[in-house]
């Protein structure tokens, strides 16, 4: 099992000067220079990288990825974004990436950035997407991709070295060494050197000699220059190598490496875009498509339906809700990183009609959860969950309940048709409906999509979203993947049903009305390979609904419902058997079994050969009962691993949700 370290974060403390300066209570120093804060940032962390000159210089289609340490007010990042937007081309791109161990809570955080007024229109869109930051790597996506912030939240040192990216600029911004030490260690520095990107830069505000003599035994040439406001010098620097005298640090394992094959399959020329098919139009196809279009990406969005959302994220209502694990899991990392991006993505939607954060309760239906429960309360912060008594979540449901139970005020629900829609709204998205990718075939460098003797579409890179149907494909066939069938119910609102304030799950979950209707849900039946709605299934889904709520129950008229009036609809969950969703490049199996199969005799052995890709091909589903957390996620993850970006989660959680760990973990148990 992957853990993380899992000490519950704990937001800023900060008091205010007279002047309206935040101050960190615990590290009693001052977040930036309240004499000069703009000037000081623009001299220590933009001149000190040059960043006006790179911006400038950054070709059509260019990146440039900054590092900090110590987000704080993201002051630093605004400026960076105001001077990349004055200097850049338009469609080049910034990816900011910033480790934060104690995040301001939003008050906060609006009341600090409030003292610039000439940043104002980007400090309203970070405080706009400011919400569900919580620990583990967080991402917020800005100006329809053109900006993109990773935050790790938690401590440096433990958050560094779980991420996978380059960094072309560092921007060094912890509190004063001797204040806050533990943000100026060698074992930090030599993560920044890790991290660093070939000419990577660097620049701190502080001259102190220690400082400079670590970050030199680190890898970087360090120089002092002249400072600025009350800073007589600061430090800017180069890294130049890793040093000769430390053991490099190990690398990605070949199975789980970036394909070095990418970059020559695709062309660079703003003339000729880069192009993508993918293949199927539901959350997990959507979210693809949108994070490949964010970055400049022509996609094909092919569906053989009608429309988008027609088949699992066809529901009226889905939850979005949080299995966590007190542990750290693999997947509870996931699940809260999921949850926090898909969370922003929302808010851009339509509140009460897209979606609504009505808050999403989980009754303690028995002993066994209430203990899970409690464990849970322990481990993560009242601000995401937090336990109910029996009275109060009853004044929260707004309805008779059984017991109390955990309650989750930034979960809700939502209509996953609209979510779908405005993933696949960019203009350079092409939904192809009626398009059924029967057969994929290799022509030189380009994947051919065909329906018959139909050719649907081609492209140097495709995207298999086709959730358990990617089975169909040879390269895709032996992902263990299955369906489980599910059926939700719809039931009329009625005036005293009105009531239900947020969603409530037992075993099953009913949500506020969407309109005039409420969504109950759902059943699983494994083994059932049809969609046609069931009256069994419907009668099982009204007894979920007792169980969560008698009372409910009667304001909805359920008990007296004739079984051959309800309505709903089926589809099917795509599962894999560790729960994880299955992300990323695809290899030829029978080339990866040969290849590395030496890991049948020892799975210690590392051999140095790459892994046998099969190019630009790439998988995203398996995303189970849970898509609407995974699946926009995992569509940034795609994009990551294609466009060799910062990937937006640990680097374990990535490998935990790679393709080849089904054929890795057979190698190794010999089969
Ligand atoms: C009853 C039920 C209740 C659920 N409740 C929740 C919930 O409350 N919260 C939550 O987060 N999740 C819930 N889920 C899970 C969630 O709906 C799924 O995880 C999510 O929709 C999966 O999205 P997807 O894009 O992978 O798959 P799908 O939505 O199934 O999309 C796959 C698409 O690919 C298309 N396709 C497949 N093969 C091809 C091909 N060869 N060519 C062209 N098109 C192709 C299909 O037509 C389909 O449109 C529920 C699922 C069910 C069934
Ligand atoms: C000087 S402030 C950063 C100011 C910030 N760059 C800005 O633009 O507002 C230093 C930040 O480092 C954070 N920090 C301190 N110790 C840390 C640690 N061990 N890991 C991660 N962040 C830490 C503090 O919480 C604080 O927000």
């Amino acid at each position: 099992m992957i853990t993380t370290d899992h000490t519950q974060i704990a937001n800023a403390q900060i008091d205010w000067d007279e002047h309206g300066n935040p101050h960190s209570r615990v590290f009693s120093d001052v977040y930036f220079s309240t004499q000069s804060g703009l000037d000081e940032t623009r001299h220590v962390f933009l001149t000190q990288n040059e960043l006006p000159k790179r911006f400038a210089a950054l070709p059509a289609g260019g990146r440039l990825v900054i590092g900090e340490t110590g987000f704080g007010t993201g002051l630093n990042f605004l400026c960076a974004w105001q001077l990349f937007n004055a200097s850049a081309v338009a469609d080049a791109r910034l990816h900011f990436v910033s480790v934060e161990k104690y995040p301001l809570s939003r008050a906060d955080l609006e009341r600090a950035l409030n003292l610039w007024p000439e940043l104002k229109v980007l400090a309203d869109q970070l405080l706009g997407r400011y919400v569900a930051v919580h620990q583990g790597f967080q991402r917020l996506v800005f100006d329809g991709g053109r900006v993109t912030l990773t935050l790790l939240i938690g401590d440096a040192l433990d958050m560094l070295p779980q991420l996978d990216g380059q960094i072309d600029a560092w921007f060094l911004d912890g509190f004063a060494p001797a204040k806050n030490p533990e943000m100026w260690t060698p074992e930090l520095f030599a993560e920044l050197a890790r991290l660093a990107a070939p000419g990577s830069t660097i620049g701190t505000f502080t001259s102190t000699g220690w400082v400079r003599r670590a970050l030199n035994a680190a890898g970087f040439k360090m120089k002092r220059v002249p400072g600025i406001g009350h800073k007589w010098e600061v430090l800017k620097g180069r890294f130049i190598a890793w040093p000769e005298d430390v053991p490099t640090p190990p690398r990605a394992k070949p199975w789980f490496a970036r394909p070095s094959s990418l970059p020559r399959l695709l062309p660079r020329s703003p003339d000729t875009p880069r192009t993508a098919l993918v293949i199927g139009a539901g959350l997990a196809g959507c979210a693809t498509a949108a994070s490949l279009a964010a970055r400049g990406w022509h996609v094909s969005l092919l569906e053989r339906h009608g429309d988008l959302a027609q088949e699992a994220s066809g529901n009226p209502q889905g939850v979005l809700y949080l299995k966590l694990s007190a542990h750290g899991t693999a997947l509870s990392q996931l699940i809260l990183s999921g949850f926090g991006h898909t969370r922003r993505l929302l808010e851009r939607l339509q509140r009460g009609i897209d979606w609504d954060d009505c808050g999403v309760l989980q009754l303690a239906f028995d002993d066994k959860e209430q203990a899970r429960q409690a464990q849970l309360a322990e481990a993560f912060p009242d601000d995401l969950l937090h336990v109910l008594d029996r009275a109060d979540a009853e004044s929260r449901a707004g309805i008779v309940l059984k017991s109390g139970g955990l309650f989750y005020p930034q979960g809700g629900w939502v209509h996953p048709p609209a979510l779908c829609r405005d993933q696949a709204s960019a203009s350079n998205i092409k939904l192809l409906t009626h398009n059924d990718a029967i057969e994929l075939r290799r022509d030189g460098p380009l994947w051919q999509a065909w329906d018959g003797e139909r050719l649907l579409a081609s492209a140097p890179v495709v995207v298999l979203a086709g959730a358990a149907e990617i089975k169909r494909f040879p390269a895709s066939a032996d992902l263990p993947l299955k369906r489980i069938r599910g059926q939700i119910t719809r039931l009329a609102a009625t005036p005293d049903s009105q009531a239900l304030k947020t969603v409530v799950c037992a075993e099953g979950y009913v949500a506020p009305a969407r309109g005039d209707e409420h969504t109950l849900g759902a059943s699983f039946a494994f083994n059932s390979d049809d969609l046609t709605p069931s009256t069994a299934e419907h009668l099982g889904n009204l007894e979920l609904l007792r169980e969560i709520s008698e009372d409910l129950t009667e304001r909805l008229n359920a008990n007296g419902l004739p079984a051959e009036d309800l309505q709903g609809r089926a589809a099917f969950r795509c599962t894999s058997p560790d729960y994880l969703p299955i992300v990323g490049p695809l290899a030829d199996r029978a080339a990866f079994l040969e290849t590395y199969a030496v890991l049948r005799k020892d799975a210690r052995k590392t051999p140095d050969t790459e892994c046998p890709w099969l190019d630009g091909l790439y998988v995203n589903s398996g995303h189970g009962s849970r898509g609407l957390i995974t699946a926009p996620l995992s569509g940034e993850l795609i994009a990551a691993w294609l466009d060799n970006e910062p990937l937006p989660l640990p680097r374990s959680v990535a490998e935990a949700c790679h393709p080849n760990r089904f054929a890795l973990r057979g190698l190794i148990r010999g089969k």
